[in-house]
C-alpha cells in the first residue's frame, strides 16, 4: 500500500472504507498485495520494547506482511491516536502492548467495527470486549521466580535472620504489575509473617510500592527516601525489584548511599545494561523472557486468524480482562544470574557477548 493510498483511506475512515481488505486496496496500487499489520509498542526508553518491535516486524515480514510499527513514549493518548490511525489505514490486524490498560476502549471498538482482530501483546488490555487473544509469559511465575531468588540468596530456610527487605512494583496502569507482585508476595509473605524478613518501611501495599511508568528514576527517589527514613544505621539485605530499569535505579540509590556490600536486587527482562550489572555484582538476578518467542507467538496468532483458523492457546482461565477471559498463550520465564547468564542469554543468541564487555 503506498503513501497516497494510505492518505486516501485515512481521509475516508468509516464503515465503507474500512470494509476494504488491505489486499484489495493494494491490488489497485499495481499488484502490491501484502497486508499491513499494526504494531503498537509503549516506549523506546526500555530496551526490551525495541527488541519486541524489531522481532515482531521481522517475523511478520518473514510471513509476507508489511508492518507499521509505532512507539508512544509512554503517553497513553499518543498510543490511542496511533491506534486510531492504524484502524483508519485498515490494517489487517493489531498487536498492542498497552501503556494504560484501560485507555484503549475507543480505538479497539473502531477496530472491532472494521473487523480487525486485536492481540494483546505481553500486557493484557482491560474492560473491553474487543481483545481477541493474549500473547504473554506466565506473569505470576515471573514474580514467583523473583521471590524464590531472594529466599535462596538469603538462605532463608537455614538462616535465622532477621533480614530487611523492601518491595517495589511496576506501573499501576499495567495489568502485569499485580501478577508479578502477587507471585513474589506468595513466596515472601510466609517469611515476613514469621519475622525472618522485615519490611522496615511497612510499605507492602501495591499502591505504596508501585512505580509510575516503570521509571527507574522514580524508583531511585523512593529508595533514597526509604534509606534516609528507615535505614539510619541499618542495612537493607534484599530488594524485590520487578524490572531491570527499576533495579538499576535502586542500585544507583544504594551506591550513592555508600553501600559497598549491595543487597540482593532482583529484576526482569535481561536488559544488556542489567546483565553488565549482574556480571559486575551490582544487580543480583533478572528474569529472562525470550521476546523472540513472544513475537513468534503473536505472529502465529495473527497468521492463524487471518487464515480463518483458531490460534493455538495454552491458557483459557487466568486472564479475565473484566469483560471476558482472554484465551492466552503463555511462555515460560527463566531466572538468570551470574551463574547461568552465559548459557541462557548469550549461548541462545539473545545477547551478543561483545555487548556485555
Ligand atoms: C511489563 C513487562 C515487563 C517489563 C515492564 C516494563 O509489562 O511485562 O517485562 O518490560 O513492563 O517495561
Amino acid at each position: 500500500m503506498n503513501v497516497n493510498r494510505r492518505h486516501l483511506l485515512a481521509g475516508t475512515a468509516g464503515a465503507a472504507a474500512v470494509a476494504l481488505t488491505a489486499s484489495a486496496c493494494a491490488s489497485e496500487d499495481g499488484g502490491d498485495s501484502a497486508k499491513t499489520i499494526g504494531v503498537a509498542m509503549p516506549t523506546k526508553t526500555s530496551e526490551r520494547w525495541i527488541f519486541d518491535g524489531d522481532n515482531l516486524k521481522k517475523a511478520f515480514e518473514d510471513e509476507g506482511y508489511k508492518v507499521t510499527l509505532q512507539y508512544a513514549n509512554d503517553v497513553p493518548d499518543d498510543q490511542v491516536a496511533q491506534l486510531e490511525t492504524m484502524v483508519s489505514q485498515n490494517v489487517a490486524a493489531l498487536v498492542v502492548a498497552a501503556i494504560d490498560n484501560k485507555s484503549l476502549n475507543g480505538p479497539l471498538a473502531q477496530a472491532k467495527e472494521a473487523d480487525i482482530p486485536v492481540i494483546a501483546y505481553d500486557r493484557l488490555i482491560l474492560d473491553t470486549p474487543n481483545v481477541d487473544y493474549y500473547a504473554s509469559f506466565d506473569n505470576i511465575q515471573v514474580g514467583t521466580l523473583q521471590g524464590e531468588y531472594i529466599v535462596t540468596a538469603l538462605d532463608l530456610e537455614n538462616q535465622a535472620g532477621p533480614f530487611n527487605i523492601e518491595l517495589f512494583a511496576g506501573a499501576l496502569t499495567d495489568n502485569n504489575t499485580p501478577y508479578f507482585f502477587n507471585g513474589a508476595w506468595a513466596v515472601l509473605e510466609p517469611y515476613i509473617a514469621e519475622g525472618k524478613l522485615v519490611v522496615k518501611s511497612g510499605e507492602v501495599e501495591l499502591e505504596q510500592i508501585a512505580t509510575e511508568n516503570w521509571d527507574g528514576a522514580i524508583a531511585q527517589d523512593r529508595m533514597d527516601n526509604l534509606l534516609s527514613t528507615h535505614y539510619k544505621g541499618e542495612q537493607v539485605h534484599a530488594v524485590l525489584a520487578p524490572y531491570d530499569g527499576i533495579s538499576r535505579g535502586i542500585v544507583s540509590s544504594l551506591e550513592s548511599n555508600n553501600y559497598t556490600t549491595l543487597p540482593v536486587v532482583t529484576g526482569q527482562d535481561a536488559e544488556i545494561e542489567s546483565l553488565k550489572y549482574i556480571i559486575a555484582g551490582r544487580q543480583t538476578s533478572t528474569v529472562f523472557k525470550d521476546t523472540r518467542d513472544l513475537a513468534t507467538t503473536a505472529v502465529e496468532m495473527v497468521v492463524a486468524l487471518l487464515d480463518g483458523k483458531k490460534p493455538e492457546v495454552n491458557d483459557e482461565e487466568t486472564y479475565d480482562n473484566g469483560d471476558h477471559v482472554i484465551p492466552a498463550f503463555l511462555l515460560t520465564p527463566v531466572s538468570v544470574d551470574v551463574d547461568n547468564y552465559q548459557e541462557v542469554v548469550v549461548d541462545s543468541g539473545y545477547v551478543d557477548a561483545a555487548d556485555l564487555q
